[in-house]
């Protein structure tokens, strides 16, 4: 049978294979790698494309067993879902020891925002603004994760998205190409560092290439469309940025672009990423995603779909076993050149030696270094220090921060839940040990000053400790409730349509509300919700997303004002789902809102068209005015730079960090352009009544785009310059940029 599926395949495929086209060739390429390459086995070679889960955990839908036999065989020469280092230790020494050549096993998991310490989620992260510390965050997951034995994170998701319904939204950087990128470029550099074979780095992996985050309807897996105009200018940015920073592997996607499985596609992986950004890794699949080509209706079963995704440019199959079945028989069959196997291992094997397992296959089984890094007090306190960074308060009428020994009602199950702290992919990270943001409270606050009580929980319509909840409040001062998502609701295959606070949340906060005590929401989700009513009912929102480990404390850390918060949105909140996708960088149209009844314009009859929070918004306990904006010159030279200057000014009582934000729009173009493109940032911390002006250096790269020839660069004309501390509240100035 699987002759007869080789020789269909034989007369459709051939023609197909490598499709005339060039991929970069590798550069600095150690001599041990083609001595190996040389005397490999087709099956040995193969083995190297093939990364199986280990039963230690599971991040997908199958698991292959006897994978150790594989191992030993040379036809498995990676593993995921692995770690500690005696479970590495041991796998790796079957590698070396048991198999004909020894050749060490990489090893892959989900350090996606923490290892055994979980930092806040990387939605959450983003909206620090702080890239060092995003760099920190990211070096200090790579230390725990290396330490336990891994030398491989599935991380940074990088994937840009305009729409919440899509649960993913939480492990990326927002909807901005221009930070997603800068933010895509630190956390490389962090999971990185400056050599690979240090035993506390990992290599990194930018995912998932590419267009994941612009599913249909926002449904997890749905179908991508989009023009090439619109993939290049706002979804491919962060990729390349990470490929930049030096990532050696990328991962494929699982949605389909311009028709084609992107597991499949020769334009992304070869033309793009292997020719167009010169890429020196490996691509390794999402998880059976060559296998889910034939459900795409691509392929007529696994075996073609191995043979498209390999001559697309696809070096190694994740989970799938479609390689580890069906490419030795592809190649003795002709249908796939041994030359293209070569290719993916000598890529493959290049890395292992970039990470320094050949020259020692046990560099990250170090029992005494896991001892010492993993859970390093250290790092809890970098993810106390990153979480309360990320938060972002949205509403605050005076009622925060809370004085401590105020007496306190503390209401929500979320509110002493640990395990929500963390997010979804938790990766080592366990929740025993942790507090829960009640703990928390009462820790600090003392707890004769807490009265809580579970009011209602994070799902569902049970009402009956609604009374309990009402008796807290009246024996309080003031209320802080806790609410949100559970942590399995978003991530992977959680998207949903009604992307309001669930449950019997809001109507029990209403009802506390309405008692006239001041109320603080803590709100735990990962990605922006609907909040319309809730900002009415509140008096202060802090958003948290999931904060990590110490995400309790740092919560703390904040409602008791002994940390001012900083953090501002990274992706816009709208009021309705019905506004989705929504995003700061839309077009004009023919047909803008002016004034506030016009009818025939670009206008919905039942909302506003602007969001709930915008991007790049986020209060803080003090207050900022920026002044005084102006540019070196009315005109810009082709080639030359001009200055804008802003004056920004604490005018509160407290000392904060605010970030300053540069906005340009090109009036007119060849194609229309969006009415604001965030194009340079920086973050201050002003002491009361301070003043510090802020420059930037606008230079043409700011202005360049696609035009409409597919070319990049700029076009002469005017341009409008916008700075402030929120996409939606902006001085602006002008320019024209002139040959
Ligand atoms: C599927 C997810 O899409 C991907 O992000 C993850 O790295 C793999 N599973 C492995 O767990």
């Amino acid at each position: 049978m699987k002759r007869l599926v080789l020789f269909v395949l034989a007369s459709a495929l051939i023609v197909t294979s490598c499709g005339g086209r060039q991929e970069s060739d590798l550069k600095n390429v150690d001599p041990r790698v083609d001595s190996l390459l040389n005397i490999m086995t087709l099956d040995e070679k193969i083995g190297q494309m093939v990364l199986f889960t280990s039963d230690w955990d599971v991040t997908g839908p199958t698991i292959r067993e006897g994978y150790l036999d594989d191992i030993r065989s040379g036809r498995c020469g990676n593993v995921f879902n692995a770690y500690t280092v005696d479970y590495i230790r041991e796998l790796q020494r079957v590698a070396v020891e048991e198999s004909r050549l020894g050749i060490p096993l990489m090893f892959g998991y989900d350090v996606v925002h923490g290892h055994k310490t979980i930092f806040p989620i990387a939605l959450g992260e983003s909206c620090s603004w702080d890239l060092d510390l995003m760099r920190r965050s990211a070096a200090a997951s790579a230390a725990e994760a290396a330490a336990s034995g891994l030398n491989w994170t599935f991380a940074p998701m990088v994937d840009i998205s305009v729409d919440p319904r899509w649960g993913r939204v939480s492990e990326g950087a927002g909807e901005d190409p221009y930070l997603g990128s800068l933010i895509a470029e630190a956390r490389v550099k962090g999971f990185q560092g400056d050599d690979l074979a240090d035993p506390l780095t990992v290599l990194a992996c930018v995912k998932h290439f590419a267009a994941y985050g612009a599913p249909v309807a926002g449904r997890d897996y749905n179908t991508v469309d989009m023009s090439e105009r619109q993939f290049r200018e706002f979804y491919l940015p962060p990729y390349k940025a990470g490929v930049n920073a030096g990532a050696l592997s990328v991962m494929t996607a699982f949605n389909e672009y311009d028709g084609v499985p992107a597991t499949g596609n020769a334009y992304l992986l070869k033309d793009i990423l292997k020719g167009e950004w010169n890429f020196q890794g490996f691509v390794v699949t999402d998880y059976t995603s060559i296998n889910e080509m034939v459900h795409h209706g691509y392929a007529r079963n696994d075996a073609e779909a191995g043979v498209k995704a390999v001559n697309a440019g696809v070096d190694m199959d994740l989970q799938g076993e479609v390689y580890f079945t069906y490419l030795r028989g592809l190649v003795e069959s002709g249908i796939v050149s041994e030359r293209t196997i070569d290719e993916a291992v000598r890529r493959i094997l290049n890395v292992k030696e970039k990470l320094g397992l050949f020259d020692n296959p046990y560099l990250y089984c170090d029992s005494a270094r896991e001892k010492e890094v993993v859970s390093d007090p250290e790092i809890k306190a970098l993810s106390r220090e990153v979480a309360r960074k990320s938060m972002v308060l949205l509403k605050n009428n005076g009622c925060l921060p809370f004085d401590r020994g105020d007496r306190i009602a503390v209401i929500g199950e979320l509110a002493a839940s640990r395990r929500d702290l963390l997010g979804s992919w938790k990766a080592a990270g366990e929740w025993d040990d942790m507090s829960s943001i009640l703990d928390a409270v009462r820790a600090y606050n003392g707890p004769a000053n807490v009265i809580y009580a579970e009011g209602c929980r994070k799902m569902g319509d049970d009402r009956s400790g609604y009374a309990a909840a009402m008796d807290a409040v009246n024996k309080a001062d003031k209320v802080l409730m806790v609410i949100g998502e559970d942590w399995d609701w978003s991530g992977e295959a959680a998207s949903r349509t009604d992307i309001g606070v669930p449950g019997v949340q809001s109507e029990l906060l209403r009802l506390i509300a309405s008692t006239g005590k001041p109320v603080a929401v803590v709100l735990l989700n990962g990605r922006p919700l609907v909040l319309e009513e809730e900002s009415k009912d509140a008096d202060a929102i802090l958003e948290a997303w999931y904060p990590g480990t110490m995400g309790a404390e740092a919560v703390t850390d904040v409602i008791f004002g002994l940390y001012n918060p900083s953090g501002k949105l990274t992706m816009t909140f709208p009021r309705n789902v019905g506004q989705v996708p929504i995003f700061y960088y839309e077009k004009n149209t023919g047909r803008p809102i002016y004034l506030p009844s016009e009818k025939y314009k670009s206008r919905y009859l039942d909302s506003p068209n602007d969001p709930l929070y915008p991007f790049g918004y986020g209060l803080s306990y003090t207050q900022f005015k920026y002044s005084d904006l102006t540019l070196s010159s009315s005109e810009m030279k082709k080639g030359s730079t001009i200055e804008a200057q802003v004056t920004v000014t604490n005018t509160g009582k407290w000392a904060g960090e605010e970030t300053v934000q540069l906005y340009i729009r090109d009036m007119v173009g060849s194609v229309t352009r969006p009415v604001k493109l965030l194009k340079g940032f920086e973050k201050v911390i002003l002491a009361p009544g301070e003043s510090r002006k802020i420059k930037f250096v606008i230079d043409e790269d700011m202005l360049a785009f696609w035009r409409h020839d597919m070319t990049f660069g700029t076009e002469d004309g005017d341009f409008r310059v916008m700075v402030g501390g929120s996409s939606s509240d902006l001085l602006q100035t002008a320019f024209s940029l002139v040959p």
